[in-house]
């Protein structure tokens, strides 16, 4: 609404700046952001791949606790610096180089998006192809063939990169209110009761009983640092912290929103929608014979396999993909919104012109992705296929360099003093104790924290 003008530096440009009108548009938007793919697609086949309930029981851990503090710090950061990822710092901080941490967000969401938007296609594809004949078998090693056959083909993952980002495109053109507040406040109901209808499904399922035990039953000697590498990298990403992304969505929140409180409901809920996701999945894995370790196909491959058993499987197959779908949009508005707002804001572009080239360069580097899962398959880049490169840069590499900055910017460059009048609403919040302990988290816990997990990350304890 009224944002205040704290700001002299720029009080023409902010002045005139669009954010969210109400607090549950911000809910909507935030919490958008966060539920996406990682929930449906990264988070079950990491859990599987990394021994379930005690990778879950580690998650837990960093998502309530570094996730959160950095969410909390980058509305901090977008609120009080009055602009988006880049802008902000140079508001808040004229003259030093702290802004790079903003162009460093910029690249990273660019990144995410060029391989996020691959997988977001196959998904799309999932919705129709579930309505034809193609998954309409119950044999496991059909479906391992179509999906195969489809992601390893030229021309039709590529035209449902191109549909995804063009839907993506037309919401972001629309605007903060009318595009991405409206959106995600239609979606999200809407993904909630397919989700509930899917875990009901899925719990009644015979042999549901040892998918439950693997994600509630935890096995601590499956506990490894790199388990606690990914599940710290997984907090970032599902809370789309790290990258500026919530900094932009900061920067769009009117003065008497409760910051704090705002990111403890969307980390709740993300997790909820989080483990309700694991429900679907892991007792049709079970009950069907699959290994829970598949990877990034478990999700192509065993959730047709659960509605192919059941009456109207069909029609309930292409609600679970309409739901991925849903998530995966309001996710990807965000992750666009960044290069977007960074270009409006800081280079004076229109939104059009923003929106149309972001994701024209988008489909053409991302194409990269897409195509290294059948003819660029051999291309190796630092060892890796483009779509792992773009996914490991962007998660494992960025995400921490950017979190140990924004914790270490927010603690100890702003300080105690302007965190304190930001997280209370210039003390009209009465949530002194917690401001108190997020300031210790963030200052003392959270940077060293981050660090040793990125130099496990990088192999220096092994
Ligand atoms: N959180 C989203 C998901 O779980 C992905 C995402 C959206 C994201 N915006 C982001 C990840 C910004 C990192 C940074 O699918």
């Amino acid at each position: 609404m009224e944002k205040q003008l704290k700001y002299s530096t720029n009080s023409m440009q902010t002045s005139k700046r669009e954010g969210f009108s109400t607090s549950l548009g911000v809910m909507a938007a935030t919490l958008g952001s966060a539920v996406g793919l990682g929930n449906i697609w990264k988070f079950p086949y990491i859990t599987g791949e990394n021994g379930g309930a005690a990778f879950l029981f580690v998650y837990l851990i960093c998502v309530s606790i570094v996730g959160l503090t950095v969410m909390i710090s980058e509305f901090i950061i977008g609120r009080r610096g009055n602009a988006a990822a880049v802008g902000a710092f140079k508001n808040l901080t004229p003259g030093k180089p702290w802004y790079l941490t903003g162009v460093a967000g910029v690249i990273s969401c660019s990144l995410i998006m060029f391989y996020y938007t691959t997988v977001a296609g196959w998904v799309f594809a999932y919705v129709f192809k579930s309505l034809g004949a193609d998954l309409a078998t119950k044999d496991p090693n059909v479906i391992k063939q179509v999906f195969a056959d489809f992601t390893g083909s030229i021309w039709a993952p590529l035209f449902w990169q191109w549909v995804v980002l063009i839907t993506v495109g037309i919401i972001i053109l629309a605007g903060v209110k009318k595009g991405i507040e409206r959106m995600t406040k239609t979606l999200l109901p809407i993904l909630f009761v397919l989700l509930i209808i899917s875990d009901i499904r899925a719990l009644t399922l015979p042999g549901a009983s040892a998918g439950l035990k693997f994600i509630f039953e935890p096995d601590f000697s499956k506990i490894t640092g790199v388990t606690v590498l990914a599940a710290l990298g997984l907090s970032f990403f599902k809370l789309s912290v790290g990258m500026g992304t919530m900094t932009t969505y900061g920067s769009y929140m009117g003065k008497n929103e409760n910051l704090p409180a705002t990111a403890a409901r969307v980390m709740v809920s993300d997790t909820l929608v989080s483990i309700m996701a694991g429900i679907a999945i892991f007792p049709a894995v079970f009950a069907f014979g699959f290994k829970p370790d598949a990877g990034p196909s478990l999700l192509f491959m065993t959730i047709p396999m659960v509605f192919n058993s059941m009456p109207f499987g069909k029609v309930f197959l292409a609600l679970f993909f309409m739901l991925s779908s849903i998530a995966a949009i309001g996710a990807m508005i965000s992750l666009l919104e960044v290069p977007v707002a960074y270009l409006t804001e800081e280079r004076k572009w229109s939104r059009t012109a923003a929106t149309v080239a972001s994701a024209l360069t988008i489909a053409l580097v991302g194409s990269t992705a897409t195509l290294s899962n059948g003819i660029l398959s051999d291309f190796h880049l630092f060892g890796k296929t483009m779509f792992d490169l773009f996914d490991f840069t962007s998660s494992n590499i960025l995400l921490p360099l950017v979190g140990i900055a924004l914790t270490i910017y927010v603690g100890w460059v702003l300080g105690p003093r302007a965190v304190y009048n930001e997280a209370t609403n210039e003390g009209a919040l009465k949530n002194r104790p917690l401001v108190r302990f997020f300031l210790f988290i963030v200052r003392y816990l959270a940077p060293p924290a981050i660090f040793v997990i990125l130099l496990n990350g990088l192999g220096l304890f092994s």
